[in-house]
């Protein structure tokens, strides 16, 4: 392939790391209360995200920074995230999840919902982060 491009991502996981590290905001970077909105309007319809809420088509997200993922108990999950997503919930594995699901797990039952915005994505993810 001889792709010798940076790697935004790893820029990314840095810059999420210290803004999820100092808060909500920082005026420059995530805001968890418009990643609450984004959240409301994006993810709601399949996840819950509150302390022992059920899950719904999704698993709920109640603490997911941190986690390994597939690891919510009486959720079933698709085999082929089962066999696939072998890592652990950060900044970084998250923000690749939701930019597009079906990228990260081909076959993932999440493959429906198409990806969030570049710009949500970070609102969301600290959202999450304060969901603990
Ligand atoms: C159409 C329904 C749907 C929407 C919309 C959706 N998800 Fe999901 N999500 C799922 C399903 C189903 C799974 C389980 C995937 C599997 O088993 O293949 C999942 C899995 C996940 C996981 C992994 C959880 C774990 O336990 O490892 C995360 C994190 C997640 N979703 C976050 C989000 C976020 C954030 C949004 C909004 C930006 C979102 N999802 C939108 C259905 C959805």
């Amino acid at each position: 392939m001889g792709r010798k491009a940076v790697r935004p991502a790893k820029v990314f996981a840095a810059t999420a790391a210290a803004l999820l590290a100092m808060g909500a905001s920082d005026g420059r970077g995530a805001d968890a209360r418009k990643g609450e909105a984004a959240f409301t309007r994006q993810c709601a319809l399949c996840h819950t995200v509150a302390k022992h809420e059920s899950n719904r088509f999704g698993p709920n997200l109640f603490g997911i920074l941190n986690r390994r993922a597939g690891s919510v108990s009486g959720f079933k999950y698709s085999q082929a995230f089962q066999s696939t997503a072998q890592w652990e919930w950060n900044a970084e594995t998250l923000k690749a999840w939701i930019l597009g699901p079906a990228h990260m797990v081909p076959g993932t039952t999440m493959g429906v919902f198409q990806g969030v915005a570049d710009r949500d994505s970070d609102d969301i993810i600290a959202y999450l982060a304060s969901q603990k």
